[in-house]
C-alpha cells in the first residue's frame, strides 16, 4: 500500500463512533494488513471496565477501512483477536486487490462522513419494512441479529432506562469520568456540548450524556413518544464478539444513514450487568445485547464531535 491509500483508509477508520468519543484505537501497517489495536490510555475504566465498548469501537474503525479499501478496490478480511503474542491487537484486517467490479462495501464510504450520532428529536414517519429488512440484513452479514422492541418491551426498557439515569445521578466515579469527555467546549475527542442534543422539556427515551451535570443554559425540546428501537446483539460475548459487534454496528449505521435515518444510543441499561441482563431476557433469544439504537429521521440540525488527526493514532509503517 502506499501513502496515499493508507491515509484513506486510517481517515475513514477516524470516522467511526466511539463512547464519549474517546477514539480508543491505534493503528499500524504491515504490508497488506493493518492492525487495529486497542489504545489503553483512551479507556473507561469505571464505566467500560472490560473494554466491551472500546472494542466494539475498534471493530466500526475495522469496518470503515474495510469500505475505504473497497472503494480503492481491495478486497478485505477483518480478523477479530488475531494475535495471542499481541493481545493488544485487537483487530487485523488483510487487504489484496480485487479482480472483480468494486463491491457493495465501497458505495458506502460517502455515508462515513455523513453519519453522526443524532440526540435530537426524530419526526413522526415510520422507518418502511423494506429499510428495515435492509438493517437486518446489514447486522446479520456481520454475524449480529437486529431486535425491534415492541411497545411492551419499550414500556419495560423506558424503565430500566429511569433506574439507571437515576443510579448514574449519585454515582461520583461515573460523573468524574463523564465530566472528563462529555460537555463543554472541546474538539479533537471528547463530545461537546453542542452534540448533546436539546434537553427533552418531558422525559423521552434518549440518553443525556450529561446527566448530573449543570444543563440550565442548554436548549429544550418536546422529543417523540414512540421512538423506533432496535437492540443489536451477537452469540458471542468476549473480545472477538465485541468487535464483530463494532462492524455490524457501523455497517447497519451506514446502511441507515443511505436513508437519511440518523441514530443515538441508550446503552447506559447495558454499562451495569443487573439491567443489561433485564435487556437481554427482552429480547428473548439468549444472545447478548452490545447497543440499544435509537433510531430515526432528525426533526432539527444538530452539531457534530470532532476527531483527532488520524496521524496522531498511527503508530508504525512496517
Ligand atoms: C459502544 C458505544 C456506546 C455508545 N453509547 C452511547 C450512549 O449510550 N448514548 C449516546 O448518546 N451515544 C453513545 N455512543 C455514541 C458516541 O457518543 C459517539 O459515537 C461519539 O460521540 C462520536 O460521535 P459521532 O457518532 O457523532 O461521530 C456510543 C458509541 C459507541 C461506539
Amino acid at each position: 500500500m502506499n501513502n496515499d491509500e493508507v491515509s484513506i483508509l486510517l481517515a475513514a477508520a477516524a470516522h467511526a463512533p466511539s463512547m464519549h468519543n474517546t477514539q480508543p484505537w491505534r493503528f499500524e501497517v504491515h504490508g497488506p494488513v493493518v492492525d487495529v489495536l486497542l489504545d489503553e490510555e483512551r479507556t473507561l475504566p469505571v464505566e467500560d471496565p472490560a473494554g466491551r465498548a472500546a472494542r466494539i469501537a475498534i471493530g466500526a474503525a475495522a469496518f470503515n477501512v474495510r469500505v475505504a479499501a473497497a472503494m480503492l478496490g481491495h478486497e478485505s478480511r477483518l480478523v477479530a483477536i488475531p494475535d495471542p503474542a499481541r493481545p493488544e491487537v485487537a483487530a487485523r484486517l488483510f487487504l489484496a486487490d480485487r479482480k472483480v467490479p468494486v463491491p457493495e462495501l465501497g458505495k458506502l464510504y460517502g455515508e462515513m462522513t455523513a453519519r453522526h450520532t443524532y440526540r435530537g428529536p426524530l419526526l413522526d414517519h415510520p422507518i418502511p419494512p423494506r429499510v428495515c429488512d435492509q438493517l437486518d440484513d446489514a447486522a446479520r452479514t456481520e454475524g449480529a441479529r437486529l431486535h425491534w422492541l415492541d411497545q411492551p418491551a419499550k414500556e419495560t426498557l423506558n424503565k430500566l432506562l429511569t433506574q439507571t439515569d437515576a443510579a448514574d445521578l449519585t454515582d461520583e466515579d461515573r460523573l468524574h469520568e463523564r465530566l472528563h469527555w462529555i460537555g463543554g467546549d472541546r474538539s479533537g475527542d471528547g463530545v461537546q456540548e453542542s452534540a448533546l442534543g436539546p434537553v427533552p422539556v418531558r422525559r423521552a427515551m434518549v440518553r443525556d450524556l450529561s446527566v448530573g451535570f449543570d444543563s440550565t443554559h442548554r436548549s429544550q425540546a418536546v422529543y417523540e413518544t414512540h421512538p423506533v428501537i432496535a437492540v443489536l446483539s451477537t452469540i458471542a460475548e468476549d473480545e472477538s464478539g465485541w468487535v464483530e459487534a463494532g462492524a455490524a454496528l457501523q455497517r447497519v449505521l451506514l446502511v441507515a444513514t443511505s436513508y437519511d435515518l440518523t441514530a443515538s444510543f441508550l446503552n447506559q441499561v447495558l454499562e451495569r450487568l443487573a439491567p443489561r441482563s433485564q435487556v437481554r431476557e427482552l429480547i428473548g433469544d439468549r444472545s447478548w445485547p452490545q447497543m440499544v439504537i435509537r433510531i430515526g429521521y432528525p426533526a432539527q440540525p444538530a452539531g457534530h464531535t470532532s476527531r483527532m488527526d488520524w496521524r496522531d493514532s498511527f503508530d508504525q509503517w512496517f
